[in-house]
């Protein structure tokens, strides 16, 4: 099969990585790819937001299914234009790509499926968003209802912030158009986790969980980042939550969104909080967690092109009861250009990263990276090497993550030293 993939992160690296190793891959293209991604495929001169070079490219290059990354391609439509080729296509519509195009509309989903999340209310006027603020009181929730790139959510500790950000995201200040309408909610308390699902619209198949770090500074302190690490599974990940994640949140999602014709083919990303040890719902991503992808990949047993293309052909249950996650724990520190997640410099020379081959338990996954016109390995983008290391337990995990990112020569990069925390600090308490 010729396989294009469509992305340039960390995340693609290691789709592109899991994709290459199935037989059924015989050339692998991506667009736009990065350096590391080289290595396993064909780079592609094409932007992920580019639907009529891309759809070119797979018509002219015998393309036999596409694999879709970043949640921009997907809301600027790739999908649908591949399907009326009849090339199937991972990956869910532009009309289902709503559920992570606009927060108020997965919101709505949840109210009308009775799936278990925050309170809120859909805002485009200033004052009726204000009045509500009061009526929920602070610490509360303001969001941008469009993308923002990970960026459009202000947890507010005073009315005065939420109506400020309020103001900012309805003026158009803070991101443009999308913030033309805001969700405000009610801030839940409790521990943070990724779940995945893949779904064909119809019938779904439960993935595993993870746990990211979105701050940029030790003790999960600092501004959001799209993400300084993660590991797999989730510490506090049981089978009775997994049951109630997937009746009370997945189930009803995917029911809900065919029952209203727009049905969902591609990975169910939620983004939950466990207050209490239930589950709610915080938002959904229409794609793979970046840097979530890269432990969770690393320990899938099926192929993935099976896998990715069960979701893209209606054929999911399939897999039903035959998902394989290996029982390690992986995890995935993400090297980063001094400066992120603010400004940056680029172009910066980075050494050394053979020095990671060949260790079965350590995997480097490139993302914003290139070679210049010399050869040479530097970065050009903010997030830019994310390195997994592989062990029996959340902690051997990290030391091995933390020995290999030691052996990478960059001054100028960085990263937090404490991802997985968490997890480490709770499997203490419990062995004292
Ligand atoms: P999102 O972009 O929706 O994932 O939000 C970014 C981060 O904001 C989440 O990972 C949470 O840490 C936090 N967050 C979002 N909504 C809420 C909420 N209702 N209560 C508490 N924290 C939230
Ligand atoms: N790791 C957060 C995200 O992919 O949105």
């Amino acid at each position: 099969m010729n396989i294009l993939l469509i992305g340039s992160g960390g995340r693609e690296h290691a789709l592109a990585w899991k994709l290459a190793s199935s037989e059924k891959c015989k050339n692998l293209y991506c667009a736009p790819g990065n350096a590391g991604i080289a290595e396993v495929a064909e780079c592609v001169e094409i932007g992920v937001e580019d639907i009529d070079a891309l759809v070119s490219f797979v018509k002219d290059n015998d393309i036999n299914f596409v694999v879709v990354g970043p949640e921009a391609s997907l809301v600027a439509g790739i999908v649908n234009p591949i399907q009326e080729l009849g090339i199937p296509v991972f990956g869910p519509t532009k009309e289902a790509s709503i559920l992570e195009g606009s927060k108020g509309f997965m919101k709505d989903l949840c109210q009308k499926y009775d799936i278990p999340t925050a309170q809120y209310g859909r805002f485009k006027d200033l004052e009726k968003a204000k009045e509500f603020i009061y009526e929920l009181g602070a610490p509360i929730v303001i969001k941008a209802d469009g993308l923002a790139a990970g960026k459009g959510v202000i947890i507010a500790e005073t009315i005065a912030e939420a109506e400020n950000a309020a103001k900012e995201m309805l003026s158009g200040d803070s991101f443009g158009h999308a913030g033309a309408e805001i969700v405000v909610e009610e801030f839940m308390d409790g521990e943070e986790m990724s779940f995945f699902a893949l779904s064909d619209g119809e019938n779904f198949v439960p993935l595993t969980s993870a746990q990211d770090h979105k701050r940029v500074f030790d003790g999960d302190k600092g501004p959001n980042t799209g993400g300084m690490g993660a590991y797999s599974p989730a510490h506090f990940a049981t089978d009775e939550l997994e049951k109630k994640i997937i009746d009370r949140i997945i189930r009803p999602t995917v029911e809900g969104m065919k029952a209203d014709s727009i049905p969902f083919a591609g990975v169910l990303y939620a983004g939950l909080m466990i207050v209490d040890g239930e589950p709610k719902l915080i938002e959904y991503n229409a794609r793979f967690g970046d840097p979530e992808t890269q432990p969770l990949l690393m320990r899938l047993e099926n192929d993935l092109v099976d896998l990715l293309m069960a979701s893209a052909t209606g054929n999911m249950q399939d897999f039903d009861g035959k998902i394989s996650f290996s029982d390690d724990v992986t995890l995935c520190v993400v090297m980063a250009a001094e400066g992120y997640p603010a400004s940056y410099e680029k172009g910066m020379e980075i050494k050394n990263t053979n020095a990671l081959h060949g260790d079965k338990n350590v995997r480097l996954f490139h993302a914003g990276t290139l070679r210049d016109n010399s050869g040479a390995l530097v970065n050009s983008g903010g997030r830019v090497l994310n390195i997994v290391g592989r062990g029996a337990t959340t902690e051997e995990a990290q030391t091995i993550a933390y020995e290999a990112i030691a052996k990478i020569d960059w001054p100028e990069g960085f990263y937090r030293s404490d991802i997985g925390w968490r997890a480490i600090k709770a499997q203490k308490e419990k062995a004292a």
